[in-house]
């Protein structure tokens, strides 16, 4: 991503997830409350004016985004199957035992803007890089923070995970955690990649749990974006956020092993792709 700028890609997400409210029918995927909460805090943090938040919300722009989905099949209703998944792996988590979330490059994500009052013994922490995460902070503030949601500015390629977590009073590496990873691995680097899993394990107590997404290695050892993956990856490299990781589905067993994690694929529910996205759970 460009390093000055608030992410292009968070900003797609959240206003795919506003236009997927218009969509019939995907009220049975998203999470509650998603939709409304999403507009409301693009608005409130100045990323997208009111106007074309609204206009996001209207039924031409669903037709909009089918009419483009020929590109990435399938990945418009994606974003919000990943949504439900990395919200129903929290709140499973939590049902376990765990008392923190980790939500790493946050983005303009909700979840833990609408979960922490719900669970006021569990604290949410967020990461982002500091040109969106200061943009959401503002957002939150104005829509009313919560003692429990703790949002860290941080370009986690320049400062470690661990480091950042250790100089945090409120985080306890001993506790049970959900870490979330969503829409950001294929935008690191493989070595940042690598040491993100690492450094997951030092931050995590056990019975502990990462969900991520992540893309999969085709034939020709690109990352896999269906037929027109050549397009996809230039228009995701000119834009400035370019897939730099991916990892071929079978191999994500020994990837994780390797890094202290045991891959959970019967924590992952009915299905593990939608789109061109793959869902993964791991667990300590
Ligand atoms: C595709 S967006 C996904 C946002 C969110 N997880 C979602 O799915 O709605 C990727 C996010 O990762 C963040 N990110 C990328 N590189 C980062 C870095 N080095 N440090 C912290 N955050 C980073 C971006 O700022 C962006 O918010």
């Amino acid at each position: 991503m460009r390093k000055d700028t608030p992410s292009k890609t968070a900003r797609k997400v959240a206003l795919n997830i506003v236009t997927l409210g218009a969509k019939p029918g995907m009220d049975k995927v998203l999470p509650p409350g998603i939709v409304e909460t999403t507009a409301k805090l693009l608005v409130a943090s100045g990323a997208v004016g009111a106007t074309a938040v609204r206009w996001s919300g209207s039924r031409r722009m669903v037709s909009v985004y089918e009419a483009f989905d020929w590109m990435m099949p399938g990945q418009f209703e994606a974003f919000g199957h990943r949504k439900a998944f990395c919200e129903r792996q929290v709140r499973e988590g939590i049902a376990g035992g765990a008392t923190q979330v980790l939500v790493l490059g946050a983005g303009y994500d909700t979840m833990g803007w609408r979960l922490a009052p719900e669970f006021a013994d569990v604290n949410f922490f967020e990461i982002d890089h500091p040109a969106t995460a200061r943009l959401k902070a503002k957002g939150i503030e104005a829509m009313g923070p919560h003692d429990n949601l703790h949002l860290i500015n941080e370009d986690l390629s320049k400062r470690r995970l661990v480091d950042v977590l250790e100089a945090d009073d409120s985080w306890d590496s001993k506790m049970r955690t959900v870490i979330v990873a969503e829409g950001l691995l294929m935008y690191l680097p493989p070595e940042a990649v690598r040491d993100l899993f690492n450094q997951c394990t030092a931050i995590a107590g056990r019975g502990s749990r990462i969900a991520f997404t992540y893309i999969a290695t085709g034939a020709d050892s690109r990352p896999d974006a269906g037929r027109w993956t050549r397009l996809a990856l230039w228009i995701l490299k000119v834009t400035g956020e370019p897939w730099l990781w991916s990892i071929q589905p079978e191999k994500l067993d020994r990837f994780l092993k390797d890094r202290g994690w045991t891959n959970a694929p019967e924590l992952v529910g009915t299905t593990n792709k939608h789109g061109v996205e793959f869902l993964g759970v791991a667990t300590q």
